[in-house]
């Protein structure tokens, strides 16, 4: 893919800028604007999130407080075609990127002068979205004369918690459930984890999505599954929960998810009535059961008193609710972000750049879209 960006803001000789992708390799790495013991002022991060299908920015200030958080979604263009088409969520990020910028600006009211730090989502997602968050903010990152910080998406969705809880700090154990990830963490400091277990096949965000297809609600599935869950029997039917071999930490829900299609198929060929409520809240008890109990033993075994959860899957009332009770009764500290932080957002991204920042790390213009990048893995750090 190839993106020409024209940044329509000038220099520091009054001259606009054009960028085109091929040139970037010429650019030399960014310099930093300030040195570490300048810390004291307020750190200013512009953050931009564009992996998926939400074009949204950010302007945070000392990480934790959000000024502004713009969110662009393209749900209802997607909705027609029953989940993401990448081509045509590419292409609507170009097209919104520039206006999401200057809302979350306006909104916050600074200019690009008061930024410090450009921090942006370089995977894991989509190839073509993710460059035009990235293209942006290296163009961005390189006409300012700011510092770029490439941040990991799955990490993005732990440091949510950290903007809703101000006094919150590592370690904890974080449940990373979203369309794309089903992570168990141990974040032992800022930047270090341990990943305890992921799943093995589908994502939890995935199933619920691919299981509202087959009951026929729309896109995304998470949120209408829980809605029509609240008015349905959860334990109607007996649908299996995988716990896997050997006190194993990963997941899978792709045995689930056939049982599901199993039953809806042989109820309709026997002319069963299917109770959509009733399918709805035991395929969701049995998504939560699993995500319970798996994180209730990963915070015994790394004996941390607090568990944090993320990504889209946590605005789940169900799981709120009984992680919330289990949490309580093995006396941990429970962490839940609001659901506007839980699903894509800039702000994750913008504390995270912060954190990075201020350890003292920055990436160059050579910084690449990482799809299939991996929790803990960095590239380009500089
Ligand atoms: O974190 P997110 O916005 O995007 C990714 O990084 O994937 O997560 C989106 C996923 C979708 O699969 C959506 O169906 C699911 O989160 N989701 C929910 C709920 N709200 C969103 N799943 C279950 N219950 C919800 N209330
Ligand atoms: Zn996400």
């Amino acid at each position: 893919m190839f993106i020409v960006l024209y940044v329509e803001r000038q220099n520091k000789y009054n001259e606009p800028l054009v960028f085109r992708g091929s040139s970037l390799k010429e650019i030399k790495t960014t310099k930093r604007t300030k040195e570490k013991g300048k810390m004291n002022k307020d750190i200013i991060t512009l953050g931009l999130e564009s992996s998926c299908d939400e074009t949204s920015v950010s302007v945070m200030k000392n990480g934790r407080e959000v000024l502004s958080n713009i969110v662009s979604s393209q749900i209802d263009l997607h909705k027609k075609f029953g989940g993401v088409v990448p081509e045509v969520a590419s292409r609507k990020h170009v097209e919104n990127i520039s206006y999401v910028i200057d809302e979350a600006l306006e909104e916050a009211n600074v200019t690009f002068e008061d930024i410090d730090v450009i921090g942006v989502t370089y995977g894991p997602g989509l190839v073509g979205a993710l460059l035009v968050g990235l293209s942006t903010a290296k163009a961005l990152a390189y006409s300012l004369n700011k510092p770029l910080v490439g941040v990991n998406h799955i990490e993005g969705h732990i440091y949510a918690n950290f903007i809703e809880y101000k006094d919150l700090e590592p370690p904890f154990v974080c449940l990373i459930v979203s369309g794309g990830h089903t992570h168990l963490v141990y974040m032992k400091d800022y930047g270090v984890y341990e990943v305890l277990g992921k799943t093995r096949d589908d994502a939890a965000g995935e199933a619920f999505d691919k299981i509202a297809r087959a009951i026929g609600l729309g896109y995304p599935g998470g949120p209408l599954i829980d809605k029509l869950s609240k008015k349905g029997n959860k334990e109607a039917i007996a649908f299996p929960r995988t716990y896997l071999k050997n006190d194993s930490l990963d997941f899978s829900f792709s045995g689930l998810k056939s049982s599901v299609l199993n039953y809806l198929n042989s109820s309709k060929m026997k002319e069963i009535p299917i109770v959509e409520e009733d399918v709805a809240a035991s395929f969701q008890q049995a998504v939560i059961d699993v995500l319970v109990d798996k994180t209730i033993t990963a915070a015994k075994k790394c004996g941390v008193d607090k568990i944090v959860i993320a990504g889209g899957v946590a605005a789940n009332s169900g799981l709120r609710e009984l992680l919330g009770e289990e949490s309580k009764k093995n006396k941990f500290k429970l962490m839940v972000p609001p659901i506007s932080l839980c699903t894509d957002n800039a702000a994750m991204i913008g504390c995270a750049a912060y954190y990075d920042y201020i350890n003292g790390h920055h990436a160059d213009m050579y910084l690449n879209a990482v799809p299939n990048l991996k929790l803990g893995e960095k590239y380009n750090k500089v």
